[in-house]
């Protein structure tokens, strides 16, 4: 069957064709239904369902016999350190951690935080709380002590994993500084920490908080696999809204398990015992999904890589590992792919290593221009698949199915939907509007499985960031649209939320932390276009009257302010000293003109504005700054 006739056949039963795709999991007790819409709009897949996770990503590989197949490769430039870990392996090793954690109170439905680089053992962690239940919460490395804070008081976890240090190109990340700090901040406060000592830093560790990872797990009585229901959340993942605070996306068990073995073959194309590898971390999505649960759910190998596209040693790093570990499947930002073409534009690099075993590459996480992928197609001589996802489906939204059908490439689109997304475009009144015109992307209720069914204790955020605007439909906060066959082009956010080489901030986040600064009476924070990271922040500070300080260490003050708040991954540098803001005459700033100015293209006055000369008082200060680049 081609890519039309499964998405027709998943119109037709919806219902039939998950319940189909659910025959390849391992279930303690089957559903007996695919979906629960008694409190629609919510919506709930597999609800009645008893299953469990860790079970299908390492256990019943080991029963099948596959035990000896490597299921994590460890490639770390940045420490020079190779490491394969067996199936058999990984589930004793998970079983442990896991035994350990119970053994010191953690139970169903407890939340633990993971704080970790990009090693095996954050896999393990993440196992290890699915193993019995417990509900983890990943938080991403580059963030600062405070987001962390943010992240542990929403989740009130029992417990915090973390490992003493993280390495970044010239620098040790001081994980556990960070996380003391963080602790120290939070409301909430965790029963114990778990704290992996790298070689390359070894931490202070709390008398009666802090355990050592290999100690505590002594004596203990490994953990079996602990049966839940098939709406129990998996994990929470805390991503960019438009306010500082973070909104927990909810990960439902049973349908991530379906969703996520669903798109390995159909849309990644591997085989079980083949290698996949997704150069992200597992501090985002795509680290769940793509570096631990799905490649590991059905069987292959998945590659945990500790390092960058370029710097560790050079441009040539993705193409040995690809040689290297025969990886099939290749996902990676577009931001990666501008990084080595900066450094290798006629791909010599390339040429040193054997790409032969490679079938195809993937692209996400923000818009793969078209000039990074004709360059990719050039160079690699296989397809280059655009793809399109948010933290909140978990999987792609849009694809090119290369399992079932390999469909033409249109540069600039992520191609079609997957079965599960009726995909619309909308105008501000909520009506589907024709091929070919602009509009707000919407998904017609119910999202598929995997998909979030809510936010993490903010049902109300949840039905007002998603549902409220265009009832019956879910709001994806994409604009585009989508041509006469169907394809889909995804444009621009429809809110404060920017896109920095493939990670998502909120510039809303950003303005309320330049506003705790004491001399700044009222900022502004905009997306501008950068050539290598897609977007970068550029704040404006209004100072207030009478501040009479140098305006470079009011903008130094503040660059380091959302560094320390935020964390480096902000990577806020640009900032500049204004008189005033751009507004309506109702008040509400004149972001999106400010964003054209800097992007030097062209704008139609707002009509509403209250002072137009200000627009030319911007463009002076973007000047300054070097904007528009040319
Ligand atoms: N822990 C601590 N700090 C981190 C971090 C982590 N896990 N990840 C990034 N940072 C820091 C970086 O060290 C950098 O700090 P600096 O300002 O002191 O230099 C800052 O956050 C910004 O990092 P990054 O956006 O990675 O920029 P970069 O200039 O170091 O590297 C690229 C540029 C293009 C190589 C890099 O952005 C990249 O690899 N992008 C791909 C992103 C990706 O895979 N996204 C996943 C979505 S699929
Ligand atoms: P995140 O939740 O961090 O994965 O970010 C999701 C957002 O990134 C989407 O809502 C889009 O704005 C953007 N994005 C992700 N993938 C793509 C893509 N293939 N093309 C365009 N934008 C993308």
């Amino acid at each position: 069957m081609g890519y039309q006739d499964i998405y027709k056949s998943w119109q037709n039963d919806p219902e039939g064709f998950w319940m189909a795709q659910a025959e390849a999991i391992d279930w303690v007790e089957k559903p007996t239904k695919a979906l629960n819409s008694d409190n629609a709009p919510l919506y709930e897949w597999f609800a009645d369902a008893k299953v469990n996770t860790c079970w299908n990503a390492v256990d019943r590989h080991v029963e099948a016999g596959r035990g000896n197949q490597t299921a994590i490769i460890y490639d770390s430039p940045v420490t020079h350190t190779k490491r394969e870990i067996s199936y058999f392996e990984l589930r004793n090793r998970v079983a442990s951690l896991a035994g350990a954690l119970r053994a010191k109170g953690v139970e169903k439905g407890d939340r633990v935080i993971i704080y970790m680089p990009m090693i095996p053992e954050a896999l393990e962690a993440m196992l290890a709380c699915a193993r019995i239940g417990a509900i983890h919460s990943v938080v991403f490395g580059g963030f600062a002590a405070n987001e962390l804070a943010v992240r542990i008081d929403d989740a009130t976890p029992k417990a915090i994993i973390a490992a003493s240090c993280g390495i970044e190109p010239g620098r040790v990340v001081h994980y556990k500084p960070l996380l003391d700090g963080a602790i120290n901040l939070a409301k909430h406060k965790p029963n114990f920490c778990v704290i992996l000592q790298r070689e390359q830093e070894v931490a202070h560790l709390e008398e009666g908080r802090d355990y050592n990872w290999h100690g505590f797990q002594y004596g203990v009585e490994p953990a079996e696999c602990v049966p839940v229901e098939g709406n129990h959340p998996a994990y929470i993942l805390y991503t960019s809204g438009t306010t500082g605070q973070p909104k927990g996306v909810m990960r439902p068990t049973a349908g991530h398990l379906v969703a996520l073995n669903w798109t390995m073959k159909n849309i990644y194309n591997v085989e079980p015992g083949e290698v996949f590898w997704a150069a992200s971390d597992v501090g985002w999505v795509v680290g769940h999904s793509y570096i631990c649960y799905g490649p590991l759910i059905t069987g292959n190998t998945t590659i945990v890589f500790e390092g960058k596209p370029i710097g560790t040693p050079d441009a040539g790093t993705f193409w040995r590992i690809i040689d290297e570990h025969k990886v099939k499947s290749f996902f990676t930002a577009p931001t990666a792919f501008r990084a080595v073409r900066r450094e290798d534009p006629t791909g010599e690099f390339i040429k040193k290593y054997d790409l032969s075993g490679l079938r195809a590459v993937y692209l996400a996480g923000e818009r793969a221009d078209p000039a990074t992928i004709e360059w990719a197609q050039e160079k690699l001589n296989v397809p280059i698949i655009d793809h399109w996802w948010q933290t909140e489906t978990g999987w792609a939204i849009a694809a090119n199915p290369l399992g079932i059908e390999e469909l033409p490439v249109k540069l600039g689109s992520p191609s079609v939907p997957m079965p599960g997304y009726d995909v619309q475009i909308l105008d501000e009144a909520g009506h589907p509007v024709e091929a070919g015109t602009l509009g707000a992307i919407a998904i017609k209720l119910p999202l598929p499985p995997g998909t979030l069914p809510n936010l993490w204790n903010a049902e109300e955020r949840f039905k007002k960031s998603y549902l409220n605007t265009f009832p019956g439909y879910y709001e994806t906060g994409d604009a585009g649209m989508k041509d006469e066959d169907g394809y889909l082009y995804i444009m621009a956010r429809t809110d404060d939320v920017i896109n920095v080489a493939g990670h998502r901030l909120s510039t809303g986040g950003m303005e309320e932390v330049l506003a705790s600064h004491p001399d700044v009476a009222e900022c502004a924070v905009i997306g501008v276009a950068d050539e290598l990271k897609g977007q970068l922040p550029l704040g404006f500070l209004c100072l207030n009257s009478g501040c009479g300080r140098d305006h470079d260490d009011v903008v130094k003050e503040c660059v380091k302010l959302v560094r320390d708040k935020i964390g480096p991954v902000a990577a806020f540098k640009l900032a500049v000293v204004v008189d005033r803001l751009p507004k309506t005459r109702s008040g509400k700033i004149l972001r999106g003109t400010m964003v054209k100015i800097a992007d030097g293209e062209e704008f139609k006055m707002p009509a509403t504005i209250d002072d137009p000369a200000i627009l030319d008082e911007i463009a002076t200060s973007l000047k300054t700054l070097g904007y528009p680049a040319s």
